[in-house]
């Protein structure tokens, strides 16, 4: 049992532990895997390891250890946090220089930060490796975003360029139809090393804010067409996958078609509709949101998702305010369905543009504060296939780094600011119609206002600062002065002449 043969081993048997394990079993690599209830692991082995003679199971981790070929690599699919701390404890006495411990949890970065560094003072390497694309992604092809040093990543590059997601070469288009035995052959990999230490576990969790906000704006769109625009959950979830075959073109537009036109089994009803409208969430947007609000870089949209999903769990409270508080009555508009459906299209595309060009600013910040070196064009391109924001979008934001690797905003790329320009008036229309009618649209609003701020040159805050150097001497600059000299006022005798502080 311990002949040190497997090429890999994997610690972790939830489902996207096991998913990723065949995954890798079905790329020909030797893969030992190890949980902490044994009889997990028995009934994975016994489901999968006849079919899968390069799968073993361990009942003890010192022979699931000994069981690996030297440097040994070893995945960590556990919970976050503590849980992960456990196994690194566990695992750390029995591994020796050169060995790889990689966590493909949902860690905050700023842990992997710390593991990484206790582990390098033991001399084995410690990779943050984002994986993305739910339990399918483990299992066909994930999109993978792994950090820490080069020299790690080198020692596991060839097993994670070929158990990642492909796209075509071509059209960078995610290619797809692999089956149990049977994966994906040739195209480019959804893999690409991101930077050191906790670099891809925080690329991994922007990745997750870009998904919030993606999910929020899609259930703003379908709150309005089926509001304003009255049209049942089967009449737009047809509408979703028309949009699918456009610009909008995504895995989330694409799943939220079939769960439209999906009927509850129970009562042949739209399944959507009993569904209870609180939305959970596990922390990784408000990771996001945090982190940005830290770093002082406006990413209102991910935030305002967030949010959203906040407000929606408050069930009982909005229940009883649904009987107290008025607004407008909707107004159904049934004369002009279609140009208002497409308008709320417009609207969509245009607020996901805005919510992206947050998410890599929050990542350009990132790198400064925490001395990374990130390749925008590259990590757009692996989120192109495999993760659960892969959309033909993906190309063009690729293309854009491309052209201009120190581009310091998306809205700034000819393509994004054309789009921009043909379909805000769409946009702004849509929000008005949702203001007017008392619909809310946190997602779509906020970026229409990044937007406006964003191209604005000469924003109030001018008042904001003679506020703040009224009450509290917090001093302001004058726009006829070179920036960097501050001024103050006496506000108690405000026509003395100002001193510069
Ligand atoms: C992915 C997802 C995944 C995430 C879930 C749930 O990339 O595969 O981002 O990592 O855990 O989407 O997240 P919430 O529970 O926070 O919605």
């Amino acid at each position: 049992m311990t002949d040190s043969t497997s090429n890999i081993g994997l610690i972790g048997l939830a489902v996207m532990g096991q998913n990723l394990a065949l995954n890798i079993a079905d790329h020909d690599y030797k893969i030992s895997v190890y949980n902490r209830t044994f009889s997990k692991t028995e009934s994975f082995l016994d489901k999968n390891g006849k079919n899968l003679p390069n799968l073993s199971g361990y009942e003890n981790i010192e022979s699931f250890v000994n069981s690996l070929q030297s440097p040994k690599k070893i995945i960590i699919m556990v919970q976050a946090g503590r849980p992960t701390d456990s196994v690194i404890e566990s695992l750390v006495p029995l591994l020796q220089k050169g060995d790889v411990i990689i966590d493909g949890g949902n860690a905050k970065w700023t842990d992997t930060i710390e593991r990484e560094k206790m582990l390098k003072e033991k001399n084995i390497f410690f990779v943050g490796s984002g994986v993305s694309g739910g339990e399918e992604g483990a299992r066909f092809g994930p999109s993978l975003m792994p950090g820490g040093s080069q020299e790690a990543w080198n020692l596991i590059k060839p097993i994670w360029d070929s158990i990642s997601a492909k796209v075509n070469p071509d059209n960078g288009k995610p290619l797809e139809g692999a089956l149990p035995g049977k994966p994906i052959q040739g195209g480019v990999p959804c893999s690409a090393y991101i930077g050191n230490d906790g670099a891809g576990h925080y690329v991994k969790m922007v990745h997750n804010g870009i998904e919030y906000g993606d999910m929020q704006m899609i259930c703003e769109a379908y709150h309005l067409m089926s509001s304003i625009v009255d049209l049942t959950p089967c009449e737009i979830g047809d509408i979703f996958n028309e949009w699918n075959k456009g610009e909008l073109d995504s895995f989330l537009i694409e799943i939220t078609g079939d769960i439209l036109k999906q009927k509850d089994p129970r009562t042949d009803n739209p399944f959507v509709d009993i569904v209870m409208d609180t939305a959970g969430q596990k922390g990784t947007g408000k990771w996001t949101s945090v982190n940005a609000l830290d770093m002082g870089v406006p990413a209102p949209t991910v935030s305002e998702a967030v949010f959203a999903r906040c407000l929606s769990a408050i069930k009982d409270e909005r229940t009883a305010a649904s009987k107290i508080l008025t607004g407008p009555i909707v107004k159904i508009k049934s004369d002009n369905k279609q140009v208002i459906v497409s308008a709320i299209r417009d609207a969509l595309y245009c607020s996901k543009i805005c919510s992206y060009a947050q998410g890599f600013q929050l990542m350009r910040e990132a790198q400064k504060e925490y001395n990374w070196d990130l390749n925008f064009g590259e990590i757009a391109k692996i989120w192109r296939g495999g993760c659960i924001i892969r959309a033909a979008f993906l190309q063009k934001i690729t293309e854009a780094y491309e052209k201009e690797p120190t581009l310091a905003n998306l809205l700034l790329d000819n393509y994004f600011k054309e789009c921009l320009s043909i379909y805000q008036p769409n946009w702004r229309k849509v929000i008005s119609l949702a203001v007017e009618s008392g619909i809310p649209v946190p997602t779509f609003s906020s970026a229409l206002s990044y937007y406006d701020s964003y191209r604005s040159e000469r924003l109030p805050q001018n008042l904001l600062q003679a506020q703040r150097d009224y009450f509290g001497a917090h001093t302001y600059e004058r726009t006829d002065e070179e920036r960097g000299k501050f001024f103050h006022l006496d506000w108690l005798h405000p026509n003395r002449p100002e001193v510069q502080v």
